[in-house]
């Protein structure tokens, strides 16, 4: 078979390893905006285009005729990706650009979700003008505004992190209003994130291993936000989630599934990701992206032990109920290495070197290039180490062994993953339920 993947970063390393590692599929194709050499290595054409031109994708795949395609990021999906693809007759394992606006506009999930009655909303308004924003949030207390349409993880402002007072708030929903002509104002919730992301035919919902992301730069969960510093998750749930919290994100996501196919007509395929939150009483629903998450995906795909490629199957197909999607009962810890001055001003076109590596680490390259056989920096995430074993403990020791390993001008979090942090957690969410 076939396979086109679309996309170039860690994420779409991890997508590649796990393609690749099924005997179904002979070829890899990659259209991709920049060479990421580890994905390079696995495949057998690679194109680098513009991400934001359709046509380029479009020609790009009638030319190599895959059997499928499975799109990584976000800005191609809602560039309508998946529908150019179907007009010559490809299917692929994601979403509709129709449906993609599940994450690329905030009104319209909040809207879908509450009109089709899926439980863990948040009290929420979308806004046109700023008539009404100042009632609406004094009546709220603390509020979180979200720009509408994707705007690359910083539209989203909440209370007490991006700003501090209402007035602040609002006078950002404002500028929102005036370059996007809407905005959306919801309630503030306190607890623990976590994400969970489903495979989805259309009707059938599996689950993947619950994990938690760390978007802050720095330890201890400061600094600016990131696209994602790391991630967890435990050989089963995690630690500061019970049984019911789970069942219950994933009650979220059924829901949403169905809501879209009642409000559209169109099954959901592909990856629904709930990015959720555990609160005082129960689970509730932050946002919905499309897709995988980078770092998430390369703490699940390695554990998945049906092949990646009849779990992309069956969600074009809609068997995703015929097939046994397992993965492995184990532990994972991811860590980035990120160049120094990431995410605001990061030194670019810099060295790094990679030391050995102990067995049970994985290396994902992310925003790397390779230059006379070195790598070197191009200024977003580098490159992220996986620890993978029975225990959490051992699973953090293998990614901190990993990212110490770099030689170069990066940094990293050397909290992810820890008994410290994690305690913390546990903590946090202890009280806010005593
Ligand atoms: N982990 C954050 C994201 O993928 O958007």
């Amino acid at each position: 078979m076939k396979i086109l993947l679309v996309g170039n970063g860690a994420r779409e390393h991890a997508m590649a390893e796990a393609l690749k590692k099924s005997p179904k599929c002979t070829e890899l194709l990659v259209y991709a905006s920049a060479v990421n050499p580890g994905i390079r290595d696995l495949t057998s054409v690679y194109h680098v285009g513009d991400m934001k031109d359709m046509k380029a994708i479009q020609e790009f795949a009638r030319e190599n005729k895959p059997d499928f395609a499975v799109i990584g990021p976000e800005n191609p999906l809602a560039g309508g990706v998946v529908d150019v693809l179907k007009l010559i007759g490809i299917p692929s394992a994601s979403p509709i650009k129709e449906l993609a606006r599940i994450e690329s506009s905030k009104s319209f999930t909040r809207e879908l979700l509450a009109k089709h009655n899926v439980s863990g909303g948040p009290k929420f308004k979308t806004f046109t003008s700023i008539d009404g924003m100042m009632e609406f949030a004094n009546e709220l207390g603390q509020i979180v505004v979200k720009a509408d349409g994707l705007q690359g993880g910083k539209g989203v402002q909440v209370q007490g992190d991006h700003f501090e007072t209402l007035e602040d708030g609002v006078l950002y929903a404002k500028e929102c209003v005036e370059r996007d002509g809407k905005v959306v104002i919801e309630e503030k919730f306190v607890g623990q994130e976590f994400s969970l992301m489903s495979f989805v035919d259309g009707e059938h919902v599996v689950d993947m291993p619950p994990i938690q992301d760390h978007k802050r730069a720095y330890e201890g969960d400061t600094g600016p936000n990131t696209g994602g510093m790391g991630t967890y998750n435990y050989p089963k749930n995690l630690p500061f989630l019970t049984q019911k919290d789970l069942e219950d994100a994933h009650a979220i996501n059924v829901g949403t599934a169905k809501a879209i196919k009642e409000e559209t007509g169109e099954n959901y395929v592909g990856v629904l990701y709930g990015g959720f939150i555990a609160v005082e009483d129960g689970v509730r629903l932050i946002e919905y992206n499309v897709r995988l998450g980078d770092p998430e995906a390369m703490n699940a795909l390695p554990l998945l032990e049906t092949d990646y490629v009849d779990v992309c199957q069956a969600m074009i197909k809609g068997t995703l109920d015929q097939l046994d999607i397992r993965f492995s009962k184990k532990a994972t810890v991811c860590k980035y290495a990120v160049p120094e001055g990431y995410p605001v001003n990061p030194v670019k076109g810099e060295r790094i070197k990679i030391g050995p590596l102990p067995e049970g680490l994985k290396v994902f390259y992310a925003s790397v290039d390779e230059v006379e056989g070195e790598l070197v920096m191009t200024g977003s995430r580098a490159v992220a180490f996986v620890g993978i074993a029975d225990t959490i403990e051992e699973a953090e020791r293998l990614a901190q062994r990993g990212v110490e390993s770099v030689k170069g001008p990066i940094f990293y979090r050397k909290d992810i993953g820890t008994e410290a942090l994690i305690s913390e957690r546990i903590e946090m969410m202890k009280k806010l339920r005593a």
